[in-house]
């Protein structure tokens, strides 16, 4: 096992009914900037609920950050916490929203030029206005992370950012939000935590058995309680299974001391980038060819993989290799998720258009750095 530190300073207020602590849980006299998306709370009571838990705070609302959502739409934000001396920033929303804030908290308290540089240039952040979360949408992990990412509109670019200043102060799960979830969302929740554990998991072995089992119980039971919640939305305890299970997939814990890839979420970036593509779908068209190319380098992990989460023990090691490929493939598209390029009408420009931009980027990516334009060309094609 490799050294590792770990912190973990995000308060998590989890189940039934529990968004009626969120008044509780603000610092006394704080000015309160409420962060949404593009309505969805307003139809499902969660506003309603939000408005009555902090009466008496002074709050400012400020809506229509997008899926994905743009630095042109934050930096009005921005405008905003710093014109009227926001001292807290309330995100009520899925990643996205949540996101969105971080980079605002960031945004606003950047004093070294154009804050778009924290992500072109991975400027530090030295100071955020203090954020919490009601989350509405199980999927990034985002609400016990400190990671965001950012879309520039004007130059089709989507960029991530991390840092320990931007994690929650808390963050408000109650798995009840997920009942008014259309099926196109909850898939995307399910494909997108089960593919954070497998960028911290499917890498090369390091003795860390600890980290291996945490992170196959992640997986087995997104496999085991996803279907359940596609098939009956309101089935309370599969939905706060798979709440949990969608934060412990990206709050750190299986990362410690392990390898880490996140080629797939760089690739599959790109592909929302310049066809807006959901998130979560981007990544199941990526992983199959990332894995496929990384056949011998990942193979132990593969075929644990394999064992463990789809039970596949017979046939040679490169059978069995391909045949988890092809299970992982089945499960996204068991939950409505194509896994081709052509399902999303994506043809070859858009890979050369990407391959051009990661030569230009000039580094690999993988957890071994193995990955650079023409081996993403590779992954890529192996999904026409
Ligand atoms: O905008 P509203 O009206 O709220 O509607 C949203 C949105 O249209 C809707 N929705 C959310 N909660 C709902 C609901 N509809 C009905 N009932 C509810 N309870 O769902 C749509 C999608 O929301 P979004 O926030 O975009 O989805 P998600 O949570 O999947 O977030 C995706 C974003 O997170 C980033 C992605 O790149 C993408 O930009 N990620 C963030 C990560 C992180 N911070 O650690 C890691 C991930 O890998 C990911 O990259
Ligand atoms: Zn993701």
């Amino acid at each position: 096992m490799n050294n590792f530190e770990y912190q973990n300073p995000v308060k998590i207020i989890f189940g039934k009914g529990e968004i009626n602590k969120l008044g509780e849980n603000i610092p006394e006299g704080a000015k309160i900037l409420l962060t949404y998306g593009g309505g969805s709370i307003f139809k499902n009571g969660v506003y309603d609920q939000v408005k009555a838990s902090v009466k008496g705070f002074d709050m400012i609302e400020f809506g229509g950050i997008e899926p994905n959502p743009h630095y042109e739409t934050l930096m009005k934000a921005v405008e905003i916490v710093k014109n009227e001396n926001i001292t807290f920033l309330l995100s009520v929303g899925g990643g996205s929203v949540l996101d969105g804030t971080k980079f605002i908290a960031a945004a606003a308290c950047f004093q070294k030029g154009d804050p778009w540089q924290i992500l072109s240039r991975q400027s530090p952040v030295l100071d955020a206005v203090p954020i919490g979360a009601v989350l509405t949408l199980p999927a990034t992990g985002s609400e016990m992370n400190g990671n965001a990412v950012v879309t520039r509109v004007e130059t089709t670019e989507k960029l991530s950012f991390a840092s320990q200043k931007v994690m929650p102060v808390f963050s408000i799960l109650d798995p009840e939000v997920i009942f008014s979830l259309p099926d196109t969302q909850v898939a995307n929740g399910i494909v997108d935590a089960f593919i954070h554990v497998i960028e911290q998991y499917l890498t090369y072995p390091v003795n860390s058995p600890i980290q291996d089992r945490f992170a196959e119980s992640i997986l087995t039971t997104l496999v085991e309680e996803g279907p359940k919640v596609m098939a009956n939305r309101t089935d309370y305890e599969a939905a706060a299974n798979f709440m949990w299970s969608a934060t412990m997939a990206l709050n750190g814990l299986i990362a410690v001391g392990v390898p880490q890839d996140w080629a797939t979420h760089m690739i599959g970036h790109e592909l929302t980038a310049y066809h807006g593509i959901d998130h979560a779908r981007t990544l199941a068209i990526v992983l199959p060819g990332v894995m496929h190319i990384n056949r011998v380098q990942k193979k132990d992990k593969i075929l644990q993989l394999g064992k463990r989460v789809w039970g596949i023990t017979e046939g040679n090691a490169d059978e069995r290799i391909d045949k988890t490929i092809q299970k992982t493939k089945e499960f996204f598209e068991s939950v409505g998720i194509p896994t081709k390029l052509p399902d999303y009408g994506v043809s070859t420009d858009t890979i050369d258009k990407i391959c051009t931009r990661f030569k230009k980027r000039g580094f690999k990516i993988g957890e071994k750095a193995n990955l650079g334009p023409d081996e993403i060309r590779l992954i890529l094609e192996d999904r026409l």
